[in-house]
């Protein structure tokens, strides 16, 4: 007998109903592949929405983990512990950063963005109190917290959620006259994804991240890229800004920081900015902890190799060619940068739910974004093969 449908029920009827996962238990992971409780065995396209970017378990990553547990897993920072320095300098250095601050999840980066911008506006730029204002993009995911919601333009993570934090200026994204209009004299930063990608992996028009480097330097704003989805090798560069040459005041990091094993997400910046913050105004309990940090320095490590970025650039080559091949079959759009891809599905063929559920009966793991829209994104583990298995049944299930 299956344990697929009785583990599906049992984790549906303890749980608030915030997800709709697809209907698949899984037991065990290896690099680009999960095995479920019954046995099968699926090509994981989605990597833990890019926390997975090393693939499971990689095995550098899960050696610094066991060494790790077995000799120290949490201080708070009310000690330093031997694993900070050498993280926080390597990241620092990854980055082109004076510092690093080390939180948990992608939320709470860029929550400590938030504040460190403000604080940054009052005490450096002369902002007058409770007036600072910060730019952000129609279309944005930057987490959950009653804050970041406030200026989500998604009714699903908004909708009775307030009452909402002011100080946001919600322009289209991609729109550099209206960005450049909305900033004014109380103006302490612009928070952006250089590639959305929960609204699909949208990439901007060329010339719209420089463009806005350019404007915030002019007008003494922070340009704050939020790289917690696109950074870290994901698109087939260290940073997603890279592409475009553009160096962000403010990197905000997560997921595959993490290597898949623990949360660890990170503000990078320099000493003028992230230096405003003095003992005892921001921190958390787990923040820069020593699995954490253990773990993190060797995916730093990873990425300090260049290979993850480079196979992430050269097979995102391959599956861009083979998705583009589905135009005009099944797909309307394809989008997105390395082994990041965003695909539209005819809407008249199916929604993107029932396009992920079809290849899970094929065995490749995808998860949809909104509409008809679904979004790729294997491990940067993944092989050749694995790429054109995976396109090839996305191309079964679009032939219907
Ligand atoms: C760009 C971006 N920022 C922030 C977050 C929030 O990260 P977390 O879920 O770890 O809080 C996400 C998560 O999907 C994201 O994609």
């Amino acid at each position: 007998m299956l344990r697929t449908p009785g583990a599906v029920r049992d984790a549906e009827r303890w749980t608030a109903h915030n997800y709709h996962p697809l209907p698949v238990v899984i037991s065990s992971a290896e690099g680009a592949w999960l095995t479920d409780v019954d046995g099968r065995r699926y090509l994981d396209f989605l990597a833990g929405y890019s926390a997975l970017n090393f693939g499971h378990r990689h095995p550098q990553l899960i050696a610094a983990a066991h060494a790790q547990l077995d000799r120290l897993t949490l201080t708070s920072r009310a000690f330093i512990h031997d694993q900070f320095a050498d993280f926080c300098r390597e990241l620092a250095e990854l980055c082109g950063k004076d510092l690093v601050l080390p939180m948990n999840t992608g939320a709470e980066a860029v929550e400590t963005g938030i504040k460190v911008a403000r604080k940054w506006g009052y005490q450096v730029k002369g902002v007058p109190t409770g007036q600072a204002n910060i730019v952000v993009a129609e279309g944005n995911f930057h987490g959950r917290t009653t804050t970041i919601v406030s200026f989500s333009t998604d009714e699903d993570a908004r909708a009775d959620f307030g009452p909402y934090t002011p100080g946001f200026t919600v322009v289209p994204y991609g729109d550099l006259d209206a960005l450049t209009a909305a900033i004014d004299e109380n103006t302490v930063a612009v928070l952006l994804e250089p590639i959305q990608g929960e609204q699909g992996v949208v990439v901007p028009p060329e010339g719209y991240l420089p463009g806005v480097r350019r404007v915030c330097t002019e007008r003494n704003v922070l340009f704050i890229a939020d790289e917690i989805q696109s950074g870290l090798g994901r698109t087939g560069a260290t940073f997603a800004c890279d592409h475009e040459g553009v160096t962000p005041d403010m990197y905000l990091l997560g997921k595959a920081l993490g290597g898949g094993i623990v949360p660890v997400s990170a503000v990078a910046a320099d000493a003028d900015v992230l230096g405003v913050l003095k003992p005892g105004q921001h921190g958390s309990t787990f923040g820069g902890n020593p699995l954490a940090c253990a773990v993190a320095v060797e995916v730093v490590r990873l990425l300090a190799t260049g290979e993850f970025q480079r196979r992430s650039a050269e097979l995102g080559a391959r599956l861009h060619a083979g998705l583009g091949a589905l135009i005009g079959k099944g797909l309307v759009a394809v989008r997105g940068r390395g082994l990041w891809a965003g695909l539209d599905i005819d809407p008249a063929l199916m929604t993107g739910r029932e396009a992920c559920e079809r290849l899970a009966e094929r065995g490749i793991l995808a998860k949809d974004t909104h509409g008809s829209t679904i979004r790729l994104a294997p491990p940067l583990v993944v092989t050749e093969e694995e790429i054109d298995h995976a396109v090839a049944q996305l191309a079964a299930v679009l032939a219907g």
